[in-house]
C-alpha cells in the first residue's frame, strides 16, 4: 500500500511539469479536456482506489482492535493487556478431552519406569505454546489410577510468574501438606528434604516461565533425596526454561 502511494506520488511529480509545459504551449483548445474528469486527471481513479483501500484498512484496524495508543516504538501490540496466567489445580474433567491416548500411555510408561541409577530425579518437560494443552495433559497423567497407586507422595504446584526460591519452596512444602512456616531457606529445604527422603514422589511444576539455571538448581536441591523411581514433570512455554531446569 505504502509503495503504491509512493509510486503514484512519483508519477504525479514527474508528470506535472510536462503537463504545465503542454498547457503553456497549447493554450485555449486543449483546455476543453479539463471538463472530462478521466481524461483531465489520469491519476484520479488510482487515487480513488487507494483511498478505498485505506478506508478498508482503517476499518480492519478497528475490527482487530489495533488501537493507536498501543503503539510502543516500532512494536504494535494487538491488545494492551497481556494474556492472563491463571493458577491451575490438578482437577480435570476428562470428558471432552481428545486425542491424547498414545501420548498418555507413553508418559505413564515413562513415569512408572525405574531406570534411574543416579540419585538425580528425572525431570520430564512438556514444552509448547500457551493453550496447546500442556496443563490438561499433565492433569490427565496426574489423575491416572496407575500413577495414584505407584507413587507414595504426589503434588501439583502452579509456579507463579515471579517466583523466588523461598516462595516456591514454601508452595511446594504446602502442596505436601506442610505448614511451611518462616522464611529461612535452610530450614524450609531441610523440611522438604525430610518429607521426601526415601519416598517415591511425583511432582508437577505447572507453567514455569522464568528463572535461570542457578535458581532452579537451588529449588531442586532437596529433591535428590527421594527414593529411585521418583519423577518430576514441568510444563513451560519456553524451551530455554526447560533447558535451565534440566541442567
Ligand atoms: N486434548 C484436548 N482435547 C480437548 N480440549 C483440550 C485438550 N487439551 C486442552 N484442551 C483445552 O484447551 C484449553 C487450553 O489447554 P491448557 O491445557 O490450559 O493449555 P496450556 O497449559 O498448554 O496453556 C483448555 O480449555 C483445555 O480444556
Ligand atoms: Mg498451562
Amino acid at each position: 500500500m505504502a509503495d503504491k502511494v509512493r509510486q503514484l506520488l512519483d508519477e504525479i511529480a514527474t508528470d506535472a511539469p510536462v503537463k504545465k509545459l503542454k498547457a503553456e504551449s497549447q493554450p485555449s483548445t486543449s483546455n476543453i479536456f479539463n471538463f472530462i474528469p478521466t481524461l483531465a486527471n489520469p491519476f484520479e481513479s488510482r487515487i480513488k482506489d487507494l483511498l478505498k483501500n485505506l478506508d478498508y484498512l482503517a476499518e480492519q484496524k478497528d475490527v482487530l482492535e489495533l488501537k493507536n495508543e498501543t503503539r510502543v516504538g516500532k512494536e504494535i501490540r494487538v491488545s494492551s493487556k497481556p494474556l492472563e496466567r491463571l493458577p491451575t489445580s490438578y482437577l480435570v474433567d476428562a470428558y471432552g478431552i481428545f486425542g491424547r491416548d498414545n501420548d498418555k500411555d507413553e508418559m505413564i510408561k515413562t513415569l512408572l519406569s525405574n531406570n534411574g541409577s543416579s540419585n538425580q530425579t528425572p525431570i520430564i518437560s512438556i514444552v509448547g505454546l500457551g493453550g496447546m494443552g500442556k496443563t490438561t495433559f499433565a492433569k490427565l497423567v496426574y489423575n491416572h489410577n496407575m500413577i495414584k497407586e505407584h507413587f507414595e507422595l504426589k503434588s501439583w504446584v502452579y509456579v507463579s510468574e515471579y517466583f523466588d526460591v523461598v516462595g516456591l519452596t514454601k508452595a511446594i512444602l504446602k502442596s505436601f501438606n506442610s505448614s511451611a512456616d518462616g522464611e529461612d531457606l535452610n530450614l524450609l529445604q531441610h523440611e522438604l528434604q525430610h518429607i521426601l527422603t526415601r519416598k517415591k514422589y511425583f511432582l508437577v511444576l505447572d507453567d514455569i516461565w522464568n528463572g535461570n539455571a542457578e535458581r532452579w538448581e537451588q529449588v531442586l536441591l532437596p529433591f535428590n533425596h527421594g527414593s529411585s523411581g521418583s519423577k518430576i514433570i514441568v510444563t513451560t512455554r519456553e524451551k530455554e526454561v526447560a533447558y535451565h531446569v534440566l541442567k
